[in-house]
């Protein structure tokens, strides 16, 4: 079907590093709808070439001449969607491409647009008429919206109140662009086709459970996004929390979109909120040597570029078992991995699986062996699958995944609101002790594994971290 893509938003960050280079790729892979038009809307004045220009000097692309062919898909427009009452200029667009393409066009919104004008955008839209179907064909208008959903609970059901005034929930596509990891998606696998490892998830047998995402970079040209937002609210609420979901959340029945959500749901409702003396002692907020320097960054920010929760899950399965979820920018280097510790009986050398998402992707188990010789000792040895030499095809990027399935209409990977909602429960009672100072913000050095309280956290409860780059695929 003829699609027309609506990006606003389109000189952002997110444009540059993620949407775009993805709709290139799904482009140079034959993989977008044969009549397809990309709109791109932002602020700036540009005119269509110019825009093009821009990108194809702005993206990272090895490939210049196959861009050229990309880029006469993409029209320029400059507007502003929260502010422009009238977007004729955006429907007559629509209507052009729709003569060209001589049939009436599957549209396709994507808000790349700061969570404070999400509102105002929605209503826009919808009083221009833009979230109505074609008089010809029944598909309504599709709306991609990026996390964060709001910034607390409040807040992301207000935002939800205006979108349903104008979409209806089979319209609506909220983006965690984890759920579009190849690596994110095998944990369903490894989980629920492998029958061996059931018997094990539980709490009389997994010790403790790690959850990081380090990055290597700091906050570059997003300060005004970051500093409003914090490590929290920017990867624990959403990548984190959906991750943890994954690893311990019961099998659905089938696996269709609405079971899968349903299951998730169950789970995320049994993460324990934690007391505000919880949160003094079961937290760690920090901040890189040189944040307050960086661009576009408040001078006397307190604002968190470390995140360290640890928290529980209040069922039968996993009473008991902490959940350690941590992730920092301007850390030793860029890795996302869950590693899952198993107890130890007696001979010192606890298993642990480590599922790694991101770099070298895989998944480890370390495992006891004697060690050869004619005395009897034990070291560790590692298992692993990596999907570098177990399969020689490459890994679609979680964006071209995920616009695909917009453009195909499918919904499973996407968040529903209950679970943004739910997420948001776990996440206030944290942010508001944050907000009163509590506990202190710790200051950490860049090429470090954050600060040193996270390390007395755990060590506070007897264990200590397992460093995920160290252990795993390193080929
Ligand atoms: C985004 C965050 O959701 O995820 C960014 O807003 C972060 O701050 C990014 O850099 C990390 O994504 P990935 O896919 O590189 O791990």
């Amino acid at each position: 079907m003829a699609t027309v893509f609506v990006i606003f938003g389109a000189t952002g960050d997110l444009s540059k590093k993620r949407i775009f280079p993805a709709l290139f790729k799904l482009s140079k892979n034959n993989l977008l709808p044969e009549k397809f038009k990309i709109i791109a809307c932002a602020r700036t004045k540009h005119t269509s070439q110019e825009f093009r220009e821009y990108l194809l000097e702005n993206l990272e692309i090895e490939d210049k001449s196959t861009f050229t062919n990309f880029s006469k898909l993409i029209d320029y427009l400059s507007l502003d969607i929260a502010e422009d009452i009238n977007l004729s200029n955006l429907s007559k667009a629509i209507d052009n491409f729709e003569k060209q393409a001589n049939s009436c066009p599957q549209k396709i919104f994507y808000m790349a647009v700061s969570p404070q004008i999400l509102k105002k955008s929605f209503e826009n839209l919808g009083k221009n008429g833009l979230h109505i179907s074609c008089k010809t064909h029944t598909n309504t208008p599709r709306i991609i919206i990026e996390k964060p959903f709001g910034s607390n609970l409040k807040s992301a059901q207000d935002i939800n109140s205006t979108l349903q005034k104008y979409f209806s929930e089979e319209q609506i596509y909220r983006i965690d662009h984890y759920l579009g990891k190849e690596t994110v998606q095998n944990i369903f696998a490894f989980r629920f086709a492998n029958e061996i490892f059931e018997p094990v998830w539980n709490n009389k047998y997994i010790d403790h459970v790690q959850i990081t995402t380090s990055e290597y970079i700091g906050v570059e040209k997003r300060g005004e996004y970051y500093d409003k937002t914090g490590a929290l609210r920017d990867i624990v609420q959403n990548h984190l929390i959906q991750l943890m979901t994954l690893v311990t959340m019961e099998a659905p029945k089938s696996f269709n979109a609405a079971q899968i959500k349903n299951k998730k749901l169950e789970i995320i409702k049994k993460i324990k909120k934690l007391t505000p003396l919880e949160v003094e002692n079961s937290t760690v907020r920090g901040q890189y040597d040189g944040y307050l320097g960086e661009e576009k960054i408040n001078p006397t920010s307190q604002t968190e570029s470390y995140a360290l929760v640890k928290l529980g899950i209040q069922n039968n399965r996993w009473d008991g078992v902490p959940f350690y979820l941590r992730t920092g920018k301007k850390l030793t280097g860029k890795v996302t991995s869950i590693i899952i510790q198993f107890k130890e009986k007696g001979h010192k050398i606890p298993n642990h699986i480590t599922i790694q998402i991101q770099p070298n992707e895989g998944i480890g188990i370390e495992l006891a062996a004697k060690k050869p010789g004619l005395a009897t000792e034990l070291e560790p040895v590692d298992m692993e699958f990596c999907y570098k030499t177990s399969f020689d095809s490459d890994q679609p990027e979680a964006y071209e995944r995920l616009l695909v399935d917009v453009i195909l209409g499918d919904q499973s990977l996407f968040l529903s609101q209950e679970i943004i909602e739910e997420s948001w429960r776990i996440i206030d009672p944290i942010e508001k002790v944050w907000q009163s100072g509590k506990p202190k913000l710790a200051t950490y050095k860049p090429g470090t594994w954050g600060p040193i309280e996270a390390e007395d956290l755990i060590g506070k409860d007897g264990r200590k971290w397992l460093q995920p780059l160290l252990t795993i695929c390193k080929i």
